[in-house]
Formats: C-alpha cells, sequence, structure tokens
C-alpha cells in the first residue's frame, strides 16, 4: 500500500480532512496527531477495519483500544452510565489527555476495540487536526499510538513513517506533538477512580476535582496491570536501556567503565548534566521541567537507534507533574533495569 502524507494547514487543509474521511469511511487506517502522541485511527465501529489496526501495530489481541470522540456528548453513546464524577472530569479535562474507563454499552462498537473486555476507555483528544477529524466524521475513531508494537510512541509524522510506511493508507501531518507522553488513563468502574497509566494529566490534578484517587498497584511495577497493554515491553530503543540514578552513581564513572569494556553509550539527560564523554547525549529539557522531558522523551529514544550505542542510559527524571509519567515510561523501557543492577 502507498501511505500519503497530507500536511494538516495551508489551503488544501479542507480537501485532506475530506480524503482522511473517506479513507476511514471505507476501512483504512488514518494517522493523525493528537496532543499526546500521534494515533493510528480507524472507525471504531468496522471490525475489519479495527483488526487491521492489531496488523499494522503487531499488536496482542488482547490489548484494547481507546476510543477517540469528538464531543463529550457522545460518550452516552458508547458508556452505560455516566455519573456525577464523570461529568466533574469531563468538564475539567476534555478535550485533553484524560483517558475515561466506563462499562460499555453491549453491541455498539467492534468487538476487537475493547479485547473482550466489559469496560471502553473513551477521550476527546485536545489538538485541532484531531478535533476537525473527529467532527468531520462524526464517528468514533479506535487510535492506538502509532508506533510497532513495543517501540516509542511517534510524537512527529516521521516516526509514524518510519514504523507504519506501507501499512497505513494516510498519515496527517501536524508538526510535533505538545504533551510527548500518553494521556492519563482513569477507571472509572473501581469504587474509587484509580489511575492505571499516569500520563498527561497528573494525579493531583484529578483530586483537585474529584477527591481522593487511587494508583493501580501495577504503576510502575512489574505487577498484572489492569490496563492490559501496560504488561508489555514498551517504548524500548534497540539497545538495552537502563535508568540511571544520580543519587547513587556518578555519570562520568558509569561512561569511564561503559568505555573500558569496548562499549558505547548513549546518554538521554537533562540539558544540565551535558557530558561530552558520553558517545551520544540527547537532551530532553532542562531538570525540574518535567513537561519539557514528557516532551522531548520519546524523540530522544528514537534518536537512540539511529546510533549504534551498546547501551543506553536515561537519566532519572524528577516525578512532579508529568515526571511521574515520564518515569514510568522510562522504567517500562528499561524493563526495570536500572544502572546499578548492571555492576
Ligand atoms: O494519549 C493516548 O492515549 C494515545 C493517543 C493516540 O490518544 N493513545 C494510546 O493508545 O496511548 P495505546 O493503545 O497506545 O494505549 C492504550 C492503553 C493500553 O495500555 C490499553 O491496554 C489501555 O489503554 N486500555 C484501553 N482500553 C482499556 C480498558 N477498557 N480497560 C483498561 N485499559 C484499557
Ligand atoms: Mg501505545
Amino acid at each position: 500500500m502507498k501511505t500519503k502524507r497530507l500536511v494538516a494547514d495551508g489551503t488544501e487543509a479542507a480537501t485532506h480532512y475530506e480524503e482522511a474521511v473517506q479513507a476511514l469511511r471505507s476501512g483504512e487506517l488514518v494517522a493523525f496527531p493528537t496532543e499526546t502522541v500521534y494515533g493510528l485511527g480507524a472507525l471504531a465501529t468496522d471490525e475489519e477495519a479495527v483488526q487491521s489496526i492489531f496488523t499494522a501495530k503487531g499488536r496482542p489481541s488482547d490489548n484494547p483500544l481507546i476510543v477517540h470522540i469528538g464531543d463529550q456528548e457522545q460518550v452516552r453513546e458508547f458508556a452505560r452510565s455516566v455519573d456525577d464524577v464523570a461529568e466533574q472530569l469531563m468538564d475539567a479535562f476534555w478535550p485533553g489527555p484524560l483517558t475515561l474507563i466506563f462499562y460499555k454499552k453491549e453491541n455498539v462498537l467492534a468487538p476487537s476495540v475493547t479485547a473482550g473486555l466489559e469496560t471502553v476507555g473513551l477521550r476527546m483528544p485536545d489538538h485541532p487536526v484531531a478535533l476537525q477529524l473527529l467532527r468531520a466524521i462524526r464517528e468514533p475513531i479506535a487510535a492506538p499510538s502509532a508506533n510497532k508494537s513495543g517501540k516509542p510512541s511517534p510524537t512527529e509524522a516521521d516516526h509514524v513513517f518510519t514504523d507504519l510506511d506501507g501499512d497505513v493508507r494516510v498519515i496527517i501531518d501536524g508538526g510535533s506533538t505538545a504533551v510527548g507522553v500518553e494521556s492519563t488513563i482513569l477507571d472509572l468502574t473501581t469504587d474509587v477512580p484509580t489511575i492505571l497509566r499516569p500520563g498527561g494529566v497528573t494525579k493531583e490534578q484529578l483530586e483537585r476535582v474529584i477527591g481522593p484517587v487511587e494508583e493501580d498497584v501495577a504503576v510502575g511495577k512489574e505487577e498484572a496491570p489492569r490496563a492490559p497493554g501496560m504488561k508489555y515491553m514498551h517504548y524500548a530503543p534497540e539497545a538495552p536501556l537502563f535508568v540511571f540514578n544520580l543519587a547513587t552513581a556518578h555519570l562520568n564513572e558509569a561512561i569511564a567503565a561503559i568505555h573500558a569494556s569496548g562499549q558505547k553509550v548513549a546518554v538521554v539527560g537533562p540539558e544540565e548534566l551535558y557530558d561530552d564523554e558520553a558517545d551520544w547525549y540527547f537532551t530532553i529539557g532542562r531538570l525540574h521541567h518535567p513537561d519539557e522531558m514528557a516532551a522531548n522523551l520519546y524523540r530522544a529514544l528514537r534518536q537512540c537507534d539511529l546510533t549504534d550505542a551498546d547501551v543506553i542510559l536515561a537519566i532519572e527524571t524528577d516525578m512532579h507533574g508529568v515526571g511521574q509519567a515520564v518515569m514510568n515510561r522510562l522504567t517500562k523501557a528499561s524493563g526495570g533495569k536500572t544502572y546499578e543492577s548492571k555492576q
């Protein structure tokens, strides 16, 4: 299949949306930018189209997809019930990087979207391209991140081309995504709302609106998670990645030790710690600016794949705000490995 790039701004934009809508309506895949990462979209009511998402990504079939909508009212078409807490959350954070898990209505969405679960994840993305597409088509779009399964999520159209050229009909190029890590997933089917994946909206922000929120025990650990996708190896570059804790190790010593063993090292870290002894140093923002680190993390992980580094060290970030999501992704990308554990 020939993959076409459509650039979202400029005079042709309206025609582009029409073309993308046509492709989706005829059961094809369209990748598009959201405020978090690029999504790989199919009509959520078209079982065959949804199955082709799993094929294109190489995604395990037990991993459900988030359904994107362009209008808050559409929630009632897919969720069995919508209580006050849900309303408050949608009013406060939609459109935005928050996915809400509801009990689903039966026989509305294609079965593969929810991978056999009784629940469905819904989100209204805060990106002009995504919203325009959703509003033009007036149908729900199922969309996981537009990467091959296991790879870092795409934050630029070129990342989507790298992974999925020839597998999708259209990639809408809307530039770099702003948030850079995926949406927060909040389960509303538990007694106390539970975060299944930390993301663009923080726990503190949620609690300010609805009071206490819990965190799934599996977040940040290697236990069986309730968001099925969280159990798989994720976001991983080619070379082994180790999370590097500044409190327990010195970067220059680590680099020297790696060099002494005849290996090359790429470092992913903050500007302030730039070390020219590293074979590659990819800066992802300023030390205490987790939002910058979130925005640049996946690009840096993909840049590591363009080097011939044998080892990647990713420096721990602080856990404020979206920093928790950044550390969650780094932990996953490392498969739980830290630099100390390598000694
Ligand atoms: O920011 C985002 O959420 C991006 C953009 C494209 O919207 N999408 C995204 O989708 O990250 P994906 O498929 O890469 O990750 C979705 C995660 C998976 O871990 C999946 O298991 C979980 O959401 N999930 C989806 N539906 C669920 C459900 N009903 N219950 C629990 N977890 C669910
Ligand atoms: Mg993903």
